[in-house]
């Protein structure tokens, strides 16, 4: 098996002009590849730390040169010679290494870029694709892609207080077909939105970001505008939801401040009584965050309320990592875990979270971050993983693109042994 001869990192921009890192790796077999790490901005408070210069004279202090380093001083000397297939050895190296909790020694960015391109390595070096490498010869399940197709919150400068307003192709027969769905209808809601004379540009993940006359409005234009697609609603196409509530919380008194859309606080009991209002008159799958990442509380009584009729998805509160996923699956807190490689920064330890989500009977929602590369990692990742979903923007920005597009070949490649489907 093929050995680690070189690793070096270096800065790059990832989809908002910030700086990231690429990593390149070499085997000693002439294997050479490379991966680069996203980055979010609507980010859980115990993530893995994402290593920044804090140098303002550089990127605001967002440069990241000490990640870098890190990777060319640090980490490739103590794993020059180590077997490429190692993937949890190698992980666990990296994880000793830096010796902290939230790898905030060398960066959760440095970390998982060395990961990712070892992965792709070893792979390549074995001559089988990515996602076969890291799922075996059952990777065939294509997952459903839940397109976000309007953005609000952090995502977007609008008057919509939810983050995220996902298509979910459920009737679709393929992978193919599912895209075109719910691209179809992403072109349809453009053509709604101009006639509304509202904007049509589009904001961190693609989606359209206007000013909604409320965050209500929003999930009622896509209803329609699937309708005007052609699909019917909750049959073809059903939609999805990421409040990111934590990015609306008021601190002190534990109040929510809707106050992008004018709609005036909330607590915790309202949210959920808004929710259920919601999933009664709309095709509701799936809502990610309905509440702030400390509202453990308020997650439960949501997940008590609408678990049996919706996938209940927690991501800033689990953050990928198995120590609050566990503590999730005790208290009930939810139902599904969003799983994001750059949270918890190692691509064994992703691969722990999922498989603790599997073994209690759990749902897992695959994501790509609102800072995104080129690089289509998450595509391979997503049928490895057999999670049946993913979550990688909407139809425009080639960033996201980049990994619909990896999927269409996987299926293709895949031919008639592709699987597709929504539970
Ligand atoms: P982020 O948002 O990548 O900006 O953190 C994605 C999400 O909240 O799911
Ligand atoms: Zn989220």
């Amino acid at each position: 098996m093929a050995t680690i001869s070189k690793i070096r990192a270096m800065e790059i921009l990832d989809s908002r002009g910030n700086p990231t890192v690429r990593v390149f790796v070499e085997l000693d077999d002439g294997t050479y590849s490379s991966a680069s790490v996203p980055s979010g901005a609507s980010t859980g408070e115990n993530e893995a730390l994402e290593l920044r210069d804090g140098d303002s004279s550089r990127y605001a202090g967002k440069g990241v040169l000490r990640a870098v380093s890190n990777v060319n001083e640090v980490i490739a000397p103590s794993l020059i010679g180590l077997e490429a297939s190692g993937q949890a050895l190698i992980d666990g190296r990296m994880i000793e290494i830096d010796g902290t909790e939230d790898k905030s020694k060398l960066g959760a960015n440095a970390i998982l870029g060395v990961s990712m391109a070892v992965a792709r390595s070893a792979a390549q070096s074995a001559h089988i694709p990515l996602y076969q490498y890291l799922g075996g010869v059952g990777a065939r399940r294509l997952p459903v892609p839940c397109m976000n197709i309007v953005n609000g919150g952090q995502h977007a400068d609008n008057s919509v207080d939810f983050q995220e307003f996902m298509a979910v192709p459920i009737g679709a027969p393929t992978f193919r077909e599912g895209l075109r769905y719910v691209a179809e209808t992403f072109h349809v809601l453009k053509g709604i939105l101009k006639d509304r004379r509202l904007s049509t540009g589009v904001g961190d993940e693609g989606g359209f970001a206007p000013n909604f006359s409320s965050n209500e409005d929003a999930i009622e234009t896509i209803v329609l505008a699937i309708e005007k697609a052609g699909y019917k609603p909750g049959e073809h196409i059903a939609t999805a939801m990421d409040s990111a509530a934590t990015s609306f919380v008021l601190d002190k008194d534990g109040e929510y401040d809707l106050n992008r859309s004018r709609a005036g606080k909330m607590n915790s009991d309202d949210l959920v009584a808004l929710a259920g209002e919601w999933i009664d008159k709309y095709p509701i799958v799936l809502w990610e965050d309905p509440l702030a990442e400390n509202d453990w509380e308020g997650f439960k009584r949501f997940t008590a309320r609408h678990g049996k009729r919706i996938e209940v998805v927690g991501d800033d509160i689990f953050v990928t990592n198995t120590r609050y996923i566990a503590r999730g699956i005790k208290e009930g807190t939810a139902n599904s875990a969003l799983i994001k490689l750059n949270q918890i920064g190692t691509v064994s330890e992703t691969i722990e979270a999922v498989r603790m989500c599997r073994d209690s009977g759990w749902r897992y929602f695959l994501s790509h971050r609102s800072g995104e590369t080129e690089d289509a990692f998450l595509a391979d990742f997503a049928v490895a993983m057999d999670g049946g979903h993913l979550k990688t923007g909407s139809a425009s920005r080639s960033e996201r693109v980049a990994k619909y597009n990896r999927l269409l070949e996987i299926e293709e490649e895949l031919g008639k042994s592709a699987l597709y489907y929504w539970k």
